[in-house]
C-alpha cells in the first residue's frame, strides 16, 4: 500500500499539475516565489554537476565542513555513481559563469535510503581537497540535536532549481532564495492526505522529515539536496535538505525536507565536529 502511494505521488504530481493562477505567474521569480539571492549570504550553497556536453547542474548541496558536502541521497543514489561522475561547484552567484569544479573522493548515501518518500534521503560527499574558507565560501552550521524548528522559524531555501513545475531557471541562472514557512509535521501530514485516498493512519510525512512552504513559496526540481537554512540566535543553521514534494508550490502540499537533526550522529560518523 505504502509502496503504491510512493510510486503514485510523482506520477500524480505531473498529471494533476495545472497552469498557475495569473497572480502566481506574476510572482514567479523563484526557486518558486522569492528573489535573486543576496550576494554574500548563502556562501555554503554548492551545485552538483554531472558530465555530458558540459558539466551540468543536477542538484544542490551545502558545505558543512571544509572537506564535506551535505546533499540528498536521491541525488547520488541508490544506484552507484562513479566518483568521476560528480563534480562540486562551490558557491557562485550565477551558475556556470565562474566554474571551478572540484572532484570528490567519497560518495556516501545513507544506508537506509530507498526512495525519498521512505526517508533517509541524505548523503555526504567528501571533497578530494579541503577548501579555503574565505569571504566567498563558508560553511553552514549544523543544528543542535534538540532544535525542532517550530512554525514561525525564520527559514529560507536556496537553489538554482525550476521556477515553477516544469519551468527551468533561465539564464543567467542566478541563485534564488525564498523564505518558506515551516509547517508542523502533523499538520503537513494531514495536508498531504487531503485529496488522496490514503488512510489517515498511514503516514506520508515521516519523523525524519520537516515541511516548509505554501502555494506561493517552495523549492522545486533541481533544488534537491540544497539547504533549508534557518536563523537561530543570530546564526544560520541548516534545518533541512530539499528532498521531495508533490509538484511545486501546490496547495496543501508543502515542500518536504530531510530533517538534519535526525541524522547528526550519522553525519558525525564521517564529518569531524568543528573545534
Ligand atoms: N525531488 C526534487 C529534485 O530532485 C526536489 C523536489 C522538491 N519539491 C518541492 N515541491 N519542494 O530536485
Amino acid at each position: 500500500m505504502l509502496s503504491l502511494l510512493v510510486l503514485a505521488l510523482p506520477v500524480l504530481g505531473s498529471l494533476v499539475h495545472t497552469a498557475p493562477a495569473p497572480g502566481q505567474a506574476l510572482e514567479q521569480a523563484g526557486i518558486v516565489g522569492g528573489h535573486e539571492a543576496h550576494w554574500r549570504r548563502w556562501l555554503w550553497q554548492v551545485s552538483l554537476r554531472s558530465p555530458g556536453q558540459y558539466w551540468q547542474h543536477f542538484c544542490g548541496g551545502s558545505l558543512i565542513h571544509p572537506q564535506w558536502v551535505l546533499t540528498a541521497a536521491h541525488c547520488v543514489g541508490p544506484e552507484y555513481r562513479n566518483l568521476s561522475d560528480i563534480m562540486v561547484q562551490l558557491h557562485e552567484q550565477h551558475l556556470y559563469y565562474r566554474d571551478r569544479l572540484l572532484p570528490v573522493s567519497r560518495i556516501i548515501p545513507h544506508p537506509n535510503y530507498y526512495t525519498a518518500q521512505d526517508g533517509a534521503d541524505i548523503a555526504l560527499l567528501e571533497l578530494e581537497v579541503p577548501v579555503n574558507i574565505s569571504n566567498q565560501v563558508h560553511t553552514v552550521t549544523l543544528p543542535q540535536a534538540l532544535e525542532t524548528f517550530p512554525p514561525g522559524s525564520r527559514c529560507w531555501v536556496t537553489g538554482w532549481g525550476d521556477v515553477e513545475y516544469g519551468v527551468h531557471l533561465p539564464p543567467p541562472f542566478p541563485l534564488k532564495q525564498v523564505r518558506v514557512p515551516i509547517v508542523e509535521n502533523h499538520i503537513c501530514d494531514a495536508q498531504y492526505h487531503t485529496g488522496l485516498s490514503t488512510a489517515h493512519n498511514i503516514r506520508i510525512v515521516q519523523d525524519d522529515m520537516i515541511c516548509a512552504g505554501n502555494s506561493h513559496k517552495d523549492a522545486c526540481q533541481g533544488d534537491s539536496g540544497g539547504p533549508l537554512a534557518c536563523r537561530v540566535n543570530g546564526t544560520w543553521v541548516q534545518a533541512g535538505v530539499v528532498s521531495w514534494g508533490y509538484g511545486c508550490a501546490q496547495p496543501n502540499r508543502p515542500g518536504i525536507y530531510t530533517r538534519v537533526t535526525h541524522y547528526l550522529d550519522w553525519i558525525h560518523r564521517y564529518v569531524p565536529r568543528e573545534p
